[in-house]
């Protein structure tokens, strides 16, 4: 949860739009682990976790933000948030797409192991599938739109 504290400088609009984002919208999602580490800084209980917020949206391959650090030069804890964080973004429904099932999280995890992911931590990951516990909000059961009234159902944009 607190990875991501620095989106509450992003604009809701961007942070829900469904496609692709502008140069100036991404550079608005690129700052929020700076803005997460400089709300965190003052309290000294959090900073032995500022360098995992701050690089939680590296990728394996260099292709990341904000430092475009590559393998192991992003922190551990960091390589473990990106997995877990991209699993639940997947596993999670947003105002603008319905949560994927389980499996096509996984494959995808799997397809992005050494690229976007440390492909020594994506295999203790999928060995951990047993213990996933996904909190609610996960894929909606069949006809389950049909079940809400119109005024709650996710708006897109
Ligand atoms: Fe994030």
């Amino acid at each position: 949860m607190l990875h991501d504290l620095g989106k509450i400088g992003v604009r809701e609009a961007v942070l829900n739009k469904p496609g692709k984002l502008s140069e100036g919208e991404f550079t608005e999602i690129v700052r929020h682990p700076g803005t997460a580490v400089r709300i965190l800084e003052p309290i000294p209980f959090f900073r032995p976790l500022l360098p995992a917020i701050l690089h939680h949206h590296e990728r394996f391959d260099g292709k990341g933000y904000p430092s475009r650090l590559a393998g192991n030069n992003i922190p551990l804890a960091s390589r473990i948030m990106a997995i877990a964080d991209t699993f639940d973004a997947m596993t999670s429904t947003r105002a603008y797409r319905k949560a994927l099932p389980i499996s096509d999280a996984i494959a995808e995890i799997r397809r992005c192991s050494g690229t976007q992911f440390d492909p020594d931590i994506v295999p203790a990951f999928l060995a951990c599938q047993s213990k996933i516990v996904i909190p609610g909000d996960v894929s909606l059961p069949e006809g389950f739109d049909e079940a809400v009234p119109v005024e709650y159902r996710p708006q897109p944009g």
